[in-house]
């Protein structure tokens, strides 16, 4: 496939109150947080200019012919028969996550999530006076050094009290970049059911799928699934516009659709003018070719940086995502002579990756790093790591 858009351009977006590019000194290259260097689609930045156009930013609360586009794409993707009222419209999901904790769970109650794990999940039921309660995944290596992620149902099951109340699901998985299958699916919501905990399932990376497998909403897996499920998505990282602020949560089941806009009703604010307006037109089929081009840049993206990692680095053991714009390098087995790989690369090489620890327990001695840039800055990210590791005199 030739691909129709400049991904390879250096957008320069210091100075331009971007987070990722302003929270460490300017000769440190970010690879942390998760938006990339790219411009949003094209039909995107059109309906922020007619908006902008326009000229009038008043209240807009609710966008139906976004709601309708999202039914369609339901349909059309998943074959999941939603209602446009299923929708409640929120500002970010990381909001959402919280007053789903709120929602679901009172004072003392469990919230269990698999770990390591977007950090956000961690502190969600906390913000709110729960309790988190993590699982770790099951990690095996492959002769190759290949990481591989599975749900330790065993331990999923010892981790359950009486006051186990809700499951945070993160699917597609940030940060181990697993796409769950559909039997590992059907056996979290058996799991689920039998112990009546509310599905909140995180699903914004849903888009972003590399290979042919494709993503499975676990509230499809059946009515009674769909009953106790509070999904959640956007177009945010699909379309590299989190900034503009828009997520949906979908809950086919009124009793928990309600439970839900009752907890943020006057607590938490509506997306904008503006992000209605993006948020349709990176949903409307003109932003799809746009969407083929970055899967493919992005699995060329993954695939360099596997092999890098695999000739430069043979002891890292590393997990090669199946989704997300993110990787998850294991540096335990090499001795940096740092406090941790993330602190290791910041001072030593100016590369600002996520900290393996924020994930959880399970993350120390990792790094997540952000290849959703220019095939050109993913080289230099890597010459410096190399250069890092060979100055430090350690056996990568
Ligand atoms: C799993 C997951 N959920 C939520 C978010 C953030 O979403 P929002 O910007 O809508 O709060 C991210 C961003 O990286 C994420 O990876």
């Amino acid at each position: 496939m030739t691909l129709t858009v400049p991904f390879d351009a250096n957008i320069d977006r210091r100075r331009t109150g971007s987070f990722k590019w302003s929270l460490y000194p300017e000769d440190v290259l970010p690879a942390w947080v998760a938006d990339m260097d790219f411009q949003a689609p094209e039909p995107v930045l059109r309906a922020l200019r007619e908006a902008v156009d326009h000229g009038i930013f008043g209240y807009h609360f609710d966008s139906p012919p976004l709601r309708d586009a999202l039914v369609r794409r339901m349909a059309e993707r998943y074959g999941w028969p939603i209602g446009p009222r299923d929708i409640v419209f929120v500002p970010n999901l990381v909001s959402a996550l919280n007053f789903t904790c709120l929602a679901y769970a009172e004072l003392g109650d469990e919230v269990l999530m698999t770990t390591p794990v977007y950090p956000p999940f961690l502190n969600a039921p906390t913000n709110g006076s729960r309790i988190t309660r993590t699982v770790d995944l099951a990690a095996r290596t492959d002769a190759d050094g290949r990481m591989h992620y599975e749900i330790d149902f065993d331990a999923l099951e010892a981790a359950i009290t009486p006051r186990s109340r809700i499951f945070m699901l993160c699917s597609p998985h940030n940060p181990v970049g697993r796409i769950w299958t559909r039997s590992e699916l059907e056996r979290l919501a058996e799991f689920c059911l039998r112990h009546k905990l509310l599905i909140g399932a995180d699903e914004i990376h849903c888009d972003v799928l590399l290979d042919d497998q494709t993503h499975i909403p676990i509230a499809t897996l059946g009515p009674e699934v769909a009953a106790q499920t509070l999904t959640m998505m956007a177009p945010s990282k699909t379309f590299n516009m989190p900034g503009l602020g828009l997520g949906f949560v979908i809950a086919t089941n009124p009793e928990v659709r309600q439970r839900f806009e009752k907890a943020t009703a006057f607590y938490m604010s509506h997306p904008g003018p503006m992000s209605f307006a993006g948020a349709l037109a990176a949903y409307s089929p003109e932003s799809q070719p746009w969407l083929d081009n970055l899967l493919v840049y992005l699995r060329e993206n993954r695939d360099t940086l596997a092999s890098a990692i695999q000739e430069l680095f043979p002891k890292v053991r590393y997990t090669v995502p199946e989704a997300t714009f993110l990787a998850w390098l294991d540096w335990r087995d090499v001795p940096l002579p740092a406090a941790s790989p993330y602190q290791f690369f910041l001072e030593q090489a100016r590369v600002a990756f996520n900290d393996g620890a924020a994930f959880g327990e399970a993350g120390r001695g990792f790094v997540r790093v952000n290849y959703g840039t220019s095939r050109g800055r993913l080289l230099e990210i890597i010459e410096r790591m190399r250069r890092a590791v060979e100055a430090a005199g350690v056996s990568p």
